[in-house]
């Protein structure tokens, strides 16, 4: 991170930066009984750091909707099951027989769309004894690291990004136990759910004007390349933008909640606890823009 973007922030709210690049924890905030100011503050930590996290809190399904409303409208996934009474919060469940994790490839939420979501929030519900933990890209520190003439050849590129509901079709297939099968997937997508995407390389944050890096496991091809021209290219700047110094980690714990900014960053559910269970509950805040 610039040492511009580092000084320029002061806040009453106790912050804790979880690592040189992006992610703060916060603490001392009870998210079941915020007020504007508070989420005020709450809004400019994100846009500071990407991805913020709190411990221990305690939300019913109706206060983490009603604080989830806040950051937007709540997005309702084409492809996978809400929780039965609460349409908006979907059960990402890994059981001890499943044999893989949802989200465990470095990605940024709903590429694939025209309107690719704000940012997403996760609460821990169970968690493994160990592992477990997700992983953020900063996608600004991968922008920021290209040389100029990198940058200049991306400035007007578009990358091609897919949707993979038939890769999640099958791992519900594979699921042991359909009643806790890692996020429940609707026994059939809409026809008319749009799965692929073209969108700026290199996108501008409407919140503050920086440019970032926007690709991820769904970007597939550059628009007008041929496969063999993007596959080089798209190698490079995938492996590019998760470099350890654009990263940070967290470990969860019951009660942790995080709230990611897909707009500048990827994450990756790291799949690294065979034999325990985790349960997670997502809200996916639908975006505002298209991105340009
Ligand atoms: C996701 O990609 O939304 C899942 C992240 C996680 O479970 O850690």
């Amino acid at each position: 991170m610039s040492e511009a973007v580092a000084q320029d922030f002061s806040t009453e709210l106790d912050v804790r930066p979880l690592s040189g690049s992006m992610g703060a924890e916060i603490f001392g905030v009870d998210l079941s009984a915020l007020d504007d100011a508070g989420f005020a503050e709450i809004y400019r930590a994100f846009v500071r750091y990407q991805v913020i996290f709190f411990r221990d809190q305690v939300l019913t399904p109706e206060q983490y909707l009603v604080f989830a409303k806040r950051w937007g409208g709540i997005h309702q996934h084409p492809f996978m099951k809400h929780l039965d009474d609460y349409p908006g919060i979907l059960e990402i469940v890994k059981t001890e027989t499943d044999t893989k994790a949802f989200g465990s490839s470095w990605h940024s939420d709903q590429m694939f769309t025209q309107k690719p979501a704000k940012c997403t929030m996760l609460y821990a519900k169970e968690v493994p004894e160990r592992g477990g933990d997700t992983m953020f890209a900063n996608m600004y520190d991968g922008h920021d690291a290209l040389s100029t003439g990198m940058r200049a050849m991306l400035a007007n590129l578009k990358g091609w990004n897919t949707g993979d509901r038939e890769k999640l079709r099958g791992q519900k297939a594979s699921a042991p136990d359909p009643t806790v099968a890692m996020s429940k997937m609707t026994e059939k997508a809409p026809g008319d759910v749009q799965t692929e995407s073209a969108h700026p390389i290199l996108r501008t944050h409407k919140d503050t004007g920086r440019k970032a890096l926007y690709i991820g496991g769904h970007t597939l091809k550059i628009d007008g390349w041929t496969d063999a021209e993007s596959e080089p290219l798209l190698t490079f700047l995938k492996a590019h933008a998760v470099r350890p110094e654009f990263t940070c980690r967290f470990r969860w714990q019951v009660g942790s909640l995080a709230i990611w900014d897909n707009r500048c960053v990827q994450h990756f559910a790291v799949d690294d606890y065979a034999g325990q269970r985790r349960r997670m509950h997502r809200i996916t805040i639908q975006g505002e823009e298209i991105p340009f």
